[in-house]
């Protein structure tokens, strides 16, 4: 099983997306991929270095989600959703981890399953927002360790407050200076939500994904490939 983590700000924009009334989520890793799933009943959503991506309905903040009575949203951004596909290939079972549903995310995963977290980074580098939150969900989930998730919770138990960590980031740095500042908080909120993204089938590239709550379990995803990068 695999959590992929892009607490700023893809993980936490899909959780918010489900939790608004999306019925699906399809992750996708380039804009073309996105524009050609433009269809009624999908908004298209999504970033290139933090803006909304022209022609696109939404950018990748979830504070512009808005309330909706279901659809889809395609969404598209640099790091977060390839590495959702990436993952989708590889994995039994991928979920979607951020601070806004920790405690939910880590209330559903089976005692003694292994679990990969896989920190999206930022264009292949580390990014400290997704470690910290690797940290916090390896803490909750306890069990044996890999080094590298040992020092993600080392790392995570040295902040005081997830907002700390979040803000400390070069991708928090990236949000101030495009005017979206506001996202670092509300990104920083913590178990204030219950919904679970799981990908429910991978088909051409697209990642589908629901809340596990309304995914029929035989649905879920059950593909595998290589072994993401940055994997803990
Ligand atoms: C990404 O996937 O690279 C990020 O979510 C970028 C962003 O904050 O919009």
């Amino acid at each position: 099983m695999a959590i992929v983590v892009d607490v700023l700000r893809a993980s936490s924009t899909i959780v918010t997306a489900l939790a608004a009334g999306y019925e699906r989520v399809l992750c996708v890793d380039s804009v073309e991929a996105a524009r050609r799933l433009r269809s009624p009943g999908r908004a298209l959503a999504g970033e290139r270095g933090c803006r909304r991506i022209e022609g696109f309905d939404l950018g990748n903040s979830p504070g512009e989600i808005a309330p909706v009575p279901g659809g889809e949203l395609v969404l598209c951004t640099t790091n977060g959703t390839p590495a959702i596909v990436e993952a989708a290939a590889r994995a039994d079972r991928v979920l979607v981890g951020s601070l806004l549903n920790l405690d939910a995310l880590t209330a559903a995963i089976p005692r003694g399953v292994d679990v990969t977290v896989v920190c999206a980074g930022t264009d292949g580098r580390f990014a400290l927002e997704d470690a910290y939150a690797a940290g916090r969900i390896v803490a909750l989930l306890g069990g044996a360790r890999s080094d590298a998730a040992l020092a993600a919770e080392r790392l995570a138990g040295a902040y005081g407050a997830p907002l700390e960590a979040l803000a400390d980031s070069a991708d928090a740095a990236v949000l101030r200076s495009t005017g979206q500042e506001a996202d670092i908080s509300c990104c920083a909120r913590e178990s204030v939500s219950l919904t679970v993204p799981v990908v429910q089938s991978v088909r051409d590239g697209i990642a589908f994904l629901c809340d596990s709550d309304g995914c029929a379990e035989s649905e879920a995803l059950s593909a595998r490939e290589e072994t993401p990068s940055q994997a803990l």
